[in-house]
C-alpha cells in the first residue's frame, strides 16, 4: 500500500476556501487528510473542520486528528452526510470536494482499482456497500456496458463496443488482470495515447460507485448548507466530473437575459452562486506528482439568494 497521498492543488484549494479564524469547513473527501490538516493550520481555536469519507480506511487515517477538538470525522457517502447536515439545520462557510481516488486506494492491489497490479475486481470505495466491479461486469448487458464506457470513460463508441463484447465473451471475470487482458485483446496496444485500460477502469469505477450521481446530490446540498459568501471548491480529475461541477454552477448563475438596451435588470436574474477562476496544477506540481496532471479546481461563492427550491 502507498505510504502516503500527496494532496493536489493544496495551496490553491486552501486559498480558494478563504478560511476565516472561526470558520466551519467541510472536507467532503478526507482521504489522508492532506487538505483538512492544512485548513486546520489556517484557522483559529474557534474553527471547525468536518472530515467526511465513505472509505472505512479513511477513518483510521483521521484518528490522530480526533484529539484536536476542532475536528470531527463522519464516515459515509458525502451526499448523504451533507444532506443530513442540511436536515439538521447546520450551516458551513466552505465545502471542499477533492474528487476521485486517493493514492492509498489506487496503490493497494486488494482494492482492485489498479490495472497495473493484480487484485480482486472490486473497485468499491466502501467495500461493504453496493456491488463490486466483478458483480457488475459479470451481470451487465452489453448495451449498458457500452453506455458506461462511453459516458464515464469518454471511450470512443467503437472501442467501447469491442471491449464490452470481449468482457462478455470472457465472463466470469474476477481479477483486475482478467479485465486488463480483455481490454488488451479488444483494443490492442497503442504506442501513443497511453494504456486504453485506464479509461475502461475509470468508467467501471465511476459506475460501480455511482460517482456522478453522488457528486450531483452533494452539490445540491451545498446550495442549502453554505452561508451567504460561503465557498464551494471542487477539484475534479476527469471530464465527466468537471462538466458536472461546471454545469451545476452555471445553472445557478442567474444570468441576466434582459435586452442590452435596458439600463437596469428587470428579468429578476438572481444568482445563487458566482463562479471563480478555473485553476490547473503548475508544471512543477505535475512533474512532482504526475497524478495531478488532469486536475482542475473550480470554485464558486454562495450569494444571499434563497435556494431554488426553498
Ligand atoms: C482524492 S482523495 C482525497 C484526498 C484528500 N484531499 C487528501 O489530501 O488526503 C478522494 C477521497 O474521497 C473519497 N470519496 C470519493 N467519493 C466519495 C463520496 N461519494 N462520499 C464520500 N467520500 C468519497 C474517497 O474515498 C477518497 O478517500
Amino acid at each position: 500500500m502507498a505510504a502516503s497521498h500527496r494532496p493536489v492543488l493544496l495551496e490553491e484549494a486552501v486559498s480558494a476556501l478563504q478560511v476565516q479564524e472561526d470558520a466551519i469547513v467541510v472536507d467532503a473527501t478526507f482521504g489522508g487528510g492532506g487538505h483538512a490538516r492544512r485548513v486546520l493550520d489556517e484557522m483559529g481555536p474557534g474553527g471547525t473542520v468536518v472530515g467526511v469519507d465513505r472509505d472505512p480506511q479513511a477513518a483510521g487515517r483521521a484518528r490522530d486528528l480526533l484529539s484536536d477538538e476542532r475536528f470531527n470525522f463522519v464516515a459515509g457517502p458525502f451526499d448523504e452526510v451533507l444532506w443530513e447536515m442540511v436536515d439538521r439545520g447546520e450551516r458551513a462557510d466552505a465545502v471542499l470536494f477533492d474528487l476521485g481516488l486517493s493514492s492509498f486506494q489506487i496503490d493497494d492491489p486488494g482494492r482492485g482499482f489498479s490495472y497495473v497490479t493484480e487484485g480482486p475486481l472490486d473497485m468499491r470505495m466502501d467495500p461493504a456497500s453496493g456491488i463490486s466491479a466483478a458483480e457488475y461486469l459479470n451481470e451487465v448487458e452489453v448495451a449498458d456496458l457500452i453506455g458506461t464506457l462511453v459516458q464515464y470513460g469518454d471511450v470512443p463508441r467503437g472501442e467501447a463496443r469491442r471491449v464490452a463484447r470481449e468482457v462478455v465473451r470472457r465472463r466470469p471475470l474476477s481479477t483486475t488482470t482478467e479485465l486488463h487482458d480483455a481490454v488488451r485483446a479488444a483494443v490492442g496496444w497503442r504506442e501513443r495515447g497511453g494504456n486504453p485500460a485506464k479509461r475502461i477502469f475509470q468508467a467501471v469505477r465511476v459506475r460501480v460507485n455511482d460517482e456522478l450521481g453522488s457528486v450531483r446530490r452533494a452539490l445540491e446540498a451545498t446550495e442549502h448548507l453554505l452561508v451567504p459568501g460561503g465557498r464551494l471548491v471542487a477539484i475534479t480529475f476527469h471530464s465527466g466530473e468537471d462538466r458536472l461541477v461546471k454545469r451545476f454552477v452555471s445553472e445557478r448563475e442567474g444570468r441576466c437575459v434582459c435586452p442590452p438596451e435596458l439600463p437596469v435588470c428587470v428579468c429578476g436574474a438572481s444568482p445563487i452562486f458566482r463562479r471563480g477562476a478555473v485553476l490547473r496544477p503548475s508544471e512543477d506540481e505535475v512533474r512532482e506528482n504526475p497524478r495531478s496532471a488532469s486536475a482542475r479546481l473550480r470554485s464558486a461563492t454562495r450569494t444571499a439568494e434563497p435556494s431554488g427550491d426553498a
